[in-house]
């Protein structure tokens, strides 16, 4: 407090105008501004002014906008840069610390993040896809909740070719050891704009700040959004190419045969396209298996899906 009675002295007696609004951070390009805004949807308030701003000097933080939005992260930033206008790499750090410590929070159990039973209980409900991909080099088993999927699918036209899931979607990715024991749950909650927040749950069902499966744990969410939110592609496509065995596992997203449909990978593009944050390619993989089932086997929905993509894609019928 008195570092901050003598600054203001300091400026009376200089003469100068209003110090700084305006706090540089260390993150650049089009993959800091994604990340910039993740962290700017983390606390939200009834405040219309974003914290995190973009100037003709890169990306920063409107400190009156944080201090009006939450005067303690205020006040730790304040700590934490010392008088200067300029986060380097290590301070962002800790405030990034401090920020997911002050966000909301996923709840305490699994039990109480599905309060209508596990995924692996209620499978009927879910579009369920196990996968060895970047993360772990254990084995994923994914699910994703096939009413989201089929909202997805349904809007992908009118949204002009953009997946996307609706606000709430929760997708879980179980980490499987060989003897299929599940020894965490990493998680991703869609939050209303667009972006998702990580979690994870070890083996017992605890919420824990970061992954512990091998070869690399990740701390959620600072280190999710390294790959979430980056630029780097994985290669499902590889997966669609038979004969790939050879590579090693956990290198690739690698898929069954059942969905390697060529047409539906390219039409989609879901990889590369990214419509909404999400790397695995769900809707590719849905869409085939509702394309490989009979007719009279889809359900309404299902039905309503496939007759949109035939009119629409000029996709041969496939059942
Ligand atoms: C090394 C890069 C990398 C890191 C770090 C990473 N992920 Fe992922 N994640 C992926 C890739 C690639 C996929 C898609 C294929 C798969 O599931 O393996 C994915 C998929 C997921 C999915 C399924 C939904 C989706 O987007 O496809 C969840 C949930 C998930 N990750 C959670 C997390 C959490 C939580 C963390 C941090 C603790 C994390 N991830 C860190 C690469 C990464």
């Amino acid at each position: 407090m008195k570092r901050l009675q003598l600054q203001a002295l300091l400026l009376l007696l200089t003469g100068c105008s209003t110090p700084s609004d305006r706090v540089h951070i260390p993150l650049e390009g089009s993959q800091g501004r994604t990340i910039a805004r993740f962290y700017s949807g983390m606390i939200q308030g009834n405040e219309s002014e974003e914290w995190i701003l973009e100037d003709s000097a890169g990306l920063g933080i409107r400190l009156s906008a944080l201090r009006a939005l939450s005067p303690r992260l205020a006040s730790t930033l304040d700590e934490i840069r010392d008088g200067e206008d300029r986060l380097e790499r290590d301070q962002w750090n800790r405030f990034l610390k401090v920020l997911v410590e002050q966000s909301a929070h996923y709840p305490a159990t699994l039990a109480e993040l599905f309060p209508s039973g596990l995924p692996h209980t209620t499978k009927d409900s879910y579009f369920r896809l196990r996968v060895y991909g970047a993360m772990t080099t254990l084995q994923r088993e994914i699910y994703v909740p096939k009413q989201a999927l089929e909202d997805g699918l349904l809007n992908y036209w009118d949204r002009g070719g953009m997946l996307q899931y609706p606000a709430g979607t929760l997708i879980a990715a179980y980490h499987k050891n060989s003897s299929g024991a599940t020894l965490e749950v990493t998680v991703k909650k869609r939050r209303s704009d667009g972006f998702w927040d990580f979690g994870v749950y070890d083996s017992s069902g605890r919420n824990v700040r970061h992954s512990s499966s091998p070869p690399t744990p990740f701390s959620a969410p600072v280190q999710c959004v390294g790959c979430h939110l980056g630029n780097m592609l994985y290669e499902p496509e590889e997966s669609f190419i038979i004969g790939r065995e050879g590579k090693t596992e956990g290198e690739y997203l690698v898929l069954g045969d059942r969905l390697r449909n060529p047409k539906i990978v390219e039409l989609l593009d879901e990889h590369a396209r990214r419509s909404d944050h999400v790397l695995g390619v769900y809707g590719t993989a849905y869409l085939t298996e509702i394309l490989d089932l009979p007719p009279s086997r889809r359900t309404e929905t299902q039905k309503k899906i496939a007759s949109l993509f035939l009119a629409l894609s000029r996709m041969p019928q496939t059942n």
